[in-house]
């Protein structure tokens, strides 16, 4: 067997054995692979596609490449969830101590963000002091007593994860369902939780534009999860427009909190619930959907689970004293953006307003970016409010020089019209 036989296979449209698929990725990862022929096979499987047994193969090779975390320690029903990118999604700081404070544990591990789409872990970084490097003793030690952690990707865990998502990062190679699926699950199978939650985005903000290319990603990841043994469901929900009021990542924390408050925007709020009430359905705490909405529900408004939320964060070193002091949140420019005409808000594009955050500093295009943890942007509107004109339609956070475009930018994201707004009522689906 060689690479250059696998690349043709692929390039042929054949699907590939187990054998061959474990060898391109181990000798990828023990560095005998170069870059040039992994580009070329991982183009061929992009323009090809993987069938599910592919997927389910590669998945596992790259589950093998490094090592896996034993979570048989921690007593209870040990939760994950992983959300598919998009914007303004700080959906994991709040169903995390939703979860928890419904007793389950939820063991995490999450990326940082690249290009339009944050991370979780960029987020976390910005409150003061909070780390999220831990080993994996206290890893499982946090989880086991304050209900969750979360910490950021290891060298050790899933090496050809890091590896493949740089190469497809620089060479058009993202998008591809096999990948993407292969690439999530991968870590997901490696951190050993039982339960796991997929919350995939589709819309002009997320990876996936269309719901039917959401439901066959969703399909492939949740087979590749059950085939593990792992009880996997996803549940899809829109990111045509940005999740909450906030972009940017102290904005997306401090509505984190507030949502924990039970002050959060709604559309944030019900996919919170959402998510926390079907993972407590996987974890054979309830039956009924109602139900078990009603429950996390009254964890959000009783405060329990802020109060997991403050004890997670003290865990990990994160000082909120420190975070809740308004000059930490101090930015050099404050400008509103103003509606020029009266109408009702039909739109508002997640795409756009998610580049526009990464210029105002926001977020990184390359992993060596830094990222200004108070920049950002806040809507004031969402789809179905009605503005006049000359009323802000968002506000944008910045230390960098303004740039005259970042205005037209902002505004054109908000789409105005004359006639009623209808709410697309199906807003969330479910995959198992
Ligand atoms: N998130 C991942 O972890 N991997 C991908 O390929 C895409 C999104």
């Amino acid at each position: 067997m060689n690479i250059l036989s696998i690349i043709e296979h692929k390039a042929n449209g054949d699907i590939l054995t187990h054998e061959e698929i474990r060898y391109f990725i181990d000798h990828y990862v023990d560095g005998s692979i170069p870059d040039y022929q992994m580009a070329s096979l991982l183009m061929a499987i992009k323009l090809k596609g993987m069938n599910a047994q592919e997927t389910s193969d590669l998945t596992l090779a790259m589950v093998h490449s490094g090592e896996t975390i034993d979570l048989s320690a921690i007593e209870g029903v040990k939760v994950d969830k992983h959300s598919t990118g998009g914007v303004g999604d700080k959906t994991s700081l709040v169903v995390g101590p939703l979860v928890a404070s419904l007793g389950l544990k939820l063991a995490k591990m999450s990326g940082k963000g690249l290009g339009h789409t944050g991370g979780t872990i960029d987020k976390l970084e910005s409150i003061p002091g909070l780390t999220t490097a831990l080993t994996q003793a206290q890893f499982i030690q946090q989880v086991q007593t304050v209900g969750m952690a979360i910490i950021g990707q290891t060298k050790a865990l899933v090496p050809a994860d890091k590896l493949l998502y740089a190469l497809r990062d620089v060479t058009g190679t993202v998008q591809s369902i096999p990948l993407i699926a292969s690439s999530i699950m991968s870590k997901k199978i490696a951190s050993g939780a039982q339960t796991i939650l997929l919350d995939v985005k589709y819309g002009n903000g997320a990876f996936m534009k269309t719901i039917e290319d959401a439901k066959v990603l969703a399909r492939a990841m949740v087979d590749i999860g059950k085939a593990l043994g792992r009880d996997t469901r996803a549940l899809l929900s829109d990111m045509n427009q940005p999740l909450g009021l906030a972009i940017g990542n102290r904005l997306e924390v401090k509505e984190a909190m507030a949502t924990l408050k039970g002050q959060g925007p709604d559309d944030f709020t019900q996919l919170c619930v959402e998510a926390a009430a079907v993972i407590a359905i996987q974890a054979g705490l309830y039956s009924d959907l109602t139900v078990a909405k009603a429950a996390v529900t009254n964890q959000l408004q009783s405060g329990r689970a802020l109060t997991i939320f403050n004890q997670f964060i003290h865990a990990q070193g994160g000082d909120l004293n420190a975070f809740n002091q308004p000059s930490l949140h101090h930015v050099d420019v404050v400008k509103p953006i103003l509606a020029t005409s009266s109408g009702i808000i039909h739109a508002v594009e997640a795409l756009p307003l998610g580049l526009l955050s990464v210029d105002l500093g926001a977020g990184r295009l390359t992993k060596a970016d830094v990222i200004d943890f108070n920049a950002g942007i806040v809507l004031h509107v969402k789809p179905g409010d009605t503005v006049q004109k000359g009323d802000t339609l968002c506000t944008l956070y910045t230390n960098k020089p303004w740039v005259a475009s970042w205005e037209t930018t902002a505004r054109e994201a908000f789409h105005l019209q004359k006639k009623a707004y209808h709410a697309p009522h199906d807003a969330f689906i479910m995959i198992e």
